[in-house]
């Protein structure tokens, strides 16, 4: 629900449990009043009022002590007179680079608008929206701070627009999605960063004076930071503290930033990177920004994951495949690599369908002439003698097996041994006589271009069309270097990484309206582009390319954190595993792909009579929980040993799966108890397999004892069901 109170100039954005409110200063500037819980009062005025003075800093608008840079900024600018980062930095035909935007007028209403040609968020039910029109009285340019409060969910949304209304050209040099000024720097910020192979490790560290963040400058999020970051209080934990988060719907170059300014105020940002970002904006475009989410918790990083996992299920995944259960995969990659042959996918097929896997997923190395890494992207043909055959009819086998079937496709690059680059060279990202970078032997395609966005949703489309395809993986396995453009003029060069995303987003839009039973998986070379803006098309997304399952913890851990398990991909491998050559027992490989989407990728046909045995136990228990597995709400529960054990649990309509897994065995310890969160307290809860009976209390505050180590892993499940 939104107010506005008008005697006090103040807007009241309120959830369920959590308030934001702005107020409009005499002078017309808006300021962030208050992000937290539901306070209850009305006038927070005063909350501006009481800024005392501090010097050095410049008197706005001739008013003795009036220094904007110590208020709380909603859409701060650079120099008139706030000296510290501008939300916004537009250059004007004159070459002044100074904006002041004051209130113009505003509207609230039910419901919220499409972001034009980017992902967002949608309101299915209690969500209303404010629009705040600022605007610049010399120069007419207007900006529009769209925020939504989407009631039931305790979250807000916030996205920009830039309307021209001068009558000269702009240069949009920076533009946040978002600016959070808090008068206070006593916060711990977290982020999400690794490498490929190590990614979305979960970073906290105590804020400082100056800047702290992250950014992309890939042309994609990235392996080596998440657009997600996090303001803690000192004391916050799982399960106790107050968080505030924000997440970028956007998947190309974003920022994620703090700055603790000199008077210890904290303002954070996000949005797309100003680096190597200039737009040009003619009078009457209005430019669009992608959209941030707003996460306000009270009750620590559990409540935070939990309030994001439940927004993106219902309120950003296609409908369609939100609340639909996954199913079960093989994927032949780390089974087969590119050596396969009809043969061998035939039989690793009724290999999977005999252990109750539902659908099997042919990875890379079936097109072209493709048998290595060096060949053959964007020909998009089938490589019959390979195959066996044509595509149909190998799908058809599969089926007849009794799986459905998913294809591995990398749409976004060409290999330079291709047909599509000896037709069109052009079009590929690179600087005109300068030798083009290569990565896996690859280029990059120039999607920013019409016409090569054009080719790949007909090749798709027609792929799609002729074949039952269930399941489409869609990999992105290399950055953008060379950041040119032939189709764009020299004054838009800058624009090349932010038409790239729009030129991805308009393709997967058209694929996915077109064929909107077919789900998309997609990956960069594991999570590379794990983030919302994919989110929004790919309801699931392959985690990384390390499946080790105790690298898994950390990077399932940290993925989780904001993003649903439902959206995680998780496979069980091989031992030694093919990254780190760890072995790990099949049980412990089983429970950590179990807490995302459990699939398989190994040869079936070369593990044991055994541990096919195990395999086909562990997928009949998921199966029987798996709507607790990808739709439970997740809670991370505090193990004894931090580092050595994670503890997970998945609660829905009063069923609850616990999940132990403990890395590193030592001689002679005793078990401890794990203690559980977020049950009733009165309610009694059964634990299947047994007779024992337990109230939530007890669970909570004794928990269930743990089981002595086995010699060669650990790893333990619960089942509780609320009587
Ligand atoms: C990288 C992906 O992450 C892998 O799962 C696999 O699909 C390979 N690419 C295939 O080239």
């Amino acid at each position: 629900m939104i107010k506005y109170l008008e005697k006090f100039q103040q807007f009241d954005l309120l959830t369920v449990h959590n308030q934001l409110s702005l107020g409009i200063l005499k002078s017309g500037h808006v300021v962030l009043l208050y992000l937290g819980k539901r306070l209850g009062t009305e006038d927070l005025s005063y909350i501006t009022k009481e800024i005392q003075r501090a010097s050095y800093l410049a008197d706005t608008d001739h008013t003795k002590d009036f220094k904007l840079e110590q208020y709380p900024l909603v859409w701060p600018t650079y120099g008139n007179p706030d000296m510290r980062t501008p939300a916004i930095h537009l250059q004007y035909p004159n070459g002044s680079r100074i904006s002041d935007f004051r209130y113009k007028r505003h509207d609230i209403y039910p419901g919220k608008k499409k972001i034009a040609g980017l992902p967002a968020s949608f309101g299915r039910r209690q969500v209303e929206t404010l629009d705040l029109f600022l605007e610049d009285a010399l120069t007419n340019v207007q900006v529009k701070v769209s925020i939504s409060a989407f009631e039931a969910f305790d979250v807000f949304t916030q996205h920009i627009e830039i309307i021209n209304r001068s009558i000269g050209k702009l240069a949009i040099e920076r533009v946040m999605s978002l600016n959070l000024d808090f008068l206070r720097d006593d916060f711990d910020l977290m982020t999400l960063s690794g490498a490929w192979g190590r990614e979305t490790h979960i970073k906290r560290n105590a804020l400082k004076q100056g800047f702290q963040g992250i950014d992309s400058k890939r042309g994609a999020s990235g392996h080596g930071q998440n657009p997600f970051m996090a303001l803690l209080d000192k004391n916050t934990s799982e399960d106790q503290g107050k968080v505030y988060a924000v997440d970028l719907v956007y998947s190309g170059n974003f920022l994620a930033q703090a700055e603790v300014d000199m008077h210890q105020n904290t303002r954070l940002q996000i949005g797309i990177d100003p680096f190597d970002f200039h737009w040009q904006l003619d009078p009457d475009e209005t430019f669009y920004s992608p959209e941030a989410v707003i996460v306000f918790a009270e009750a620590g990083l559990n409540q935070m994951s939990q309030r994001f996992h439940r927004f993106f299920e219902q309120c950003l995944i296609a409908p369609f495949h939100a609340e639909k259960t996954r199913p079960i995969i093989l994927n032949n990659w780390e089974a087969t690599y590119f050596n396969f042959n009809k043969e061998l996918l035939l039989d690793l097929a009724s290999k999977a369908q005999s252990v109750g896997i539902e659908l099997f997923v042919l990875d890379d190395g079936w097109f072209g002439r493709r048998d290595g890494a060096d060949s053959s992207l964007g020909d998009w043909v089938p490589y019959q003698e390979k195959i066996g055959g044509t595509l149909t009819e190998l799908i058809q086998e599969i089926n007849s097996i009794g799986l459905d079937f998913g294809l591995w496709v990398e749409p976004e690059m060409v290999s330079e041994k291709s047909r599509l680059f000896e037709e069109h060279p052009d079009w590929i990202i690179a600087v005109p006589n300068r030798i083009p970078q290569q990565v896996r032997d690859q280029y990059v395609l120039d999607i920013s271009r019409k016409e090569v966005q054009d080719h790949l949703v007909e090749v798709l489309d027609e792929l799609l069309t002729a074949n039952n395809i269930r399941l489409l993986k869609w990999d992105m396995n290399r950055n953008v270097t060379d950041s040119y453009s032939r189709a764009l003029t020299q004054e838009r060069q800058q624009e090349l990484g932010h038409r790239y995303i729009l030129g991805l987003y308009r393709i997967l839009d058209k694929i996915t309206k077109k064929h909107p039973d077919v789900w998309i998986e997609s990956c960069a070379g594991g999570g590379g582009r794990f983030d919302a803006g994919m989110l929004y098309y790919t309801p699931q997304i392959w985690t990384s390319d390390d499946t080790d399952a105790v690298e898994r913890l950390q990077i399932q851990k940290g993925t989780a954190m904001v993003y649903p398990p439902s959206a995680l991909s998780c496979h069980v491998s091989a031992v030694p595993n093919h990254q780190v050559g760890r072995i790990t027992s099949i049980e412990t490989r089983g429970i950590v792909a179990m807490q995302g989407i459990l699939g398989y990728e190994l040869n079936l046909l070369e593990t044991t009579a055994e541990e096919n045995q195990t395999i086909k136990e562990q997928i009949a228990y998921y199966k029987k929980y798996r709507e607790i597995f990808q739709f439970g709400q997740l809670s991370v529960l505090p193990t004894y040993e931090q580092e050595n054990a994670t503890a997970w649990m998945k609660e829905k309509a009063g069923l609850v799966v616990v999940s132990y897994v403990q890395t590193l065995a030592k001689p002679n310890t005793v078990p401890k108890r794990l203690r559980l969160s977020g049950l009733i307290k009165e309610a009694d809860y059964l634990l299947e397999g047994t007779k024992d009976s337990f109230k939530g209390s007890e669970l909570m505050e004794i928990g269930l004892p743990l089981a002595r180590p086995a010699i060669d892993y650990f790893a333990q499940q619960w089942v509780l069901r609320k009587q």
